[in-house]
């Protein structure tokens, strides 16, 4: 059976709380995810997952150094992530404050990786995107993703 895991890393909850939504709307269509933080993951077990969804607070328009980390380290292992699905979501501080190219920051890593990537016509194009805390129209939106990742990976899956 598909299998989906989204990581995150967060210091202050608000890309946790986004991370816990879009597990559920994954769980939800029927593909079983959990949410870890980073801290938790080990590279070697993302081989058993068919859709990855990364989560970072903006740091300076980039991932966080953490989840870098991981991408770095995957080096080794280059190539096993190809044909999986992948998604990416944001925290920031400001509108404007460099959220998108966190997301595309992260999506480049997985595309590098081989992974397959759904953009969004009609909600958050490139992966959820959140000003501070999660606020109703987030909640939805990652909701959403959780829910179109989910059906891609079933649907390559089967
Ligand atoms: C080191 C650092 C760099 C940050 N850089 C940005 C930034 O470039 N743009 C922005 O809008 N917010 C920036 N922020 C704010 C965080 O992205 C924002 O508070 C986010 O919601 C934190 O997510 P979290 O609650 O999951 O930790 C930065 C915060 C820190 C600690």
């Amino acid at each position: 059976m598909a299998k989906g895991i989204v990581i995150y890393y967060s210091r202050s909850g608000n890309t946790e709380e986004m991370a816990r939504i879009i597990a559920e709307g994954m769980n939800e269509k029927g593909l079983e995810t959990e949410s870890k933080a980073v801290g938790d993951v080990k590279v070697d077990e993302l081989e058993g997952y068919d859709a990855i969804v990364v989560g970072s607070p903006t740091y300076y328009g980039h991932m966080a150094g953490e989840l870098k980390g991981v991408f770095d380290e995957l080096v080794s292992r280059h190539g096993q992530l190809d044909g999986k699905v992948g998604g990416a979501f944001t925290s920031s501080a400001n509108i404007g404050g460099g959220n998108e190219t966190t997301i595309m920051g992260i999506i480049e890593a997985m595309l590098i990786s081989g992974m397959v990537v759904q953009g969004d016509p009609k909600g958050d194009h490139y992966g959820p995107v959140s000003i501070g805390k999660p606020d109703e129209r987030v909640r939805e939106q990652c909701w959403r993703r959780g829910q179109r990742i989910a059906e891609l990976t079933k649907k390559l899956a089967s």
